[in-house]
């Protein structure tokens, strides 16, 4: 039987703003029996959610989820490795600023997230449970930096600052205080080393070893130019 219009079986749902909005929404395109792979976070389990603002608008979508009855997915990727485009300007300058210190992080290929996605999407047996994705190594930036550096054969200097300080200038720059000071938050709990972890979840849904961030790096050395 087809869906009624505006209805769907099988939901990928990635969610770009704040809010939970656009998770309702989906809830109500949800036909009954349907399958939602919600990607989420690592970010929405760092706890105390209270002082970790992202974190809690992430977990909150979760919960919307959770008591919504719909089956569901829930994919909580560590941080990406294109996130290290962030670090463009910088990086074309010689000198990337950054203030997660030694905190490690399970860096992903956002590649292995899609694959993922892609099982879970059309294999049986994943409701209900919830995949903390990983890369096969936990790095700091100041590692990330240097294979960027490595595989770009640029000199590229790390300079550390506080999670305070990173956030004073983002606001002297003209970014939001609340959404600076949110950053502050995560930025804290990556300098903690709360995202320093590594797991199975991707070899064990897919069947394939998630790659390296050198590998992404080299698949992408032609966007850092
Ligand atoms: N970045 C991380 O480390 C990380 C970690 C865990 C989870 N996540 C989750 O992953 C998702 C993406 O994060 P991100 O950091 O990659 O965000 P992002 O840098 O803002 O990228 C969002 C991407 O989604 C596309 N997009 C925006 N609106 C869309 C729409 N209506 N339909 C189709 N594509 C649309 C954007 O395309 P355009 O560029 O063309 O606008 C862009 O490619 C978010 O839900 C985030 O919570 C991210």
């Amino acid at each position: 039987m087809r869906p009624a219009e505006g209805q769907a079986d099988i939901i990928f749902l990635m969610q770009v703003g704040g809010g939970t909005e656009q998770t309702q929404t989906m809830i109500d395109a949800a036909r009954d029996g349907a399958r939602i792979v919600l990607l989420s976070s690592v970010g929405a389990r760092l706890f105390p959610l209270e002082t970790n603002p992202i974190g809690a608008a992430l977990a909150a979508r979760e919960v919307l989820l959770r008591e919504s009855g719909v089956d569901v997915t829930y994919l909580r990727p560590n941080t990406f490795a294109s996130n290290s485009l962030w670090w463009l300007d910088g990086i074309r300058k010689g000198r990337v600023v950054d203030a997660t210190g030694e905190g490690r992080t399970g860096v992903i290929d956002p590649e292995d997230i899609a694959r993922v996605a892609t099982t879970t999407l059309i294999e049986d047996g994943h409701v209900g449970k919830g995949y903390f994705l990983t890369g096969p190594e936990a790095l700091t930036a100041r590692e990330q930096v240097e294979i960027i550096a490595s595989v770009t054969g640029r000199r590229i200097d790390y300079e550390g600052v506080t999670p305070g300080e990173l956030a004073q200038a983002a606001i002297q720059r003209g970014t939001a205080p609340e959404q600076a000071h949110a950053l502050e938050r995560l930025n804290e709990l990556l300098r903690a080393g709360r995202a320093g972890f590594v797991t199975d979840d991707v070899e064990n849904i897919t069947g394939t070893a998630p790659g390296t961030f050198r590998a992404w790096c080299e698949r992408n050395a032609d966007a850092f130019r």
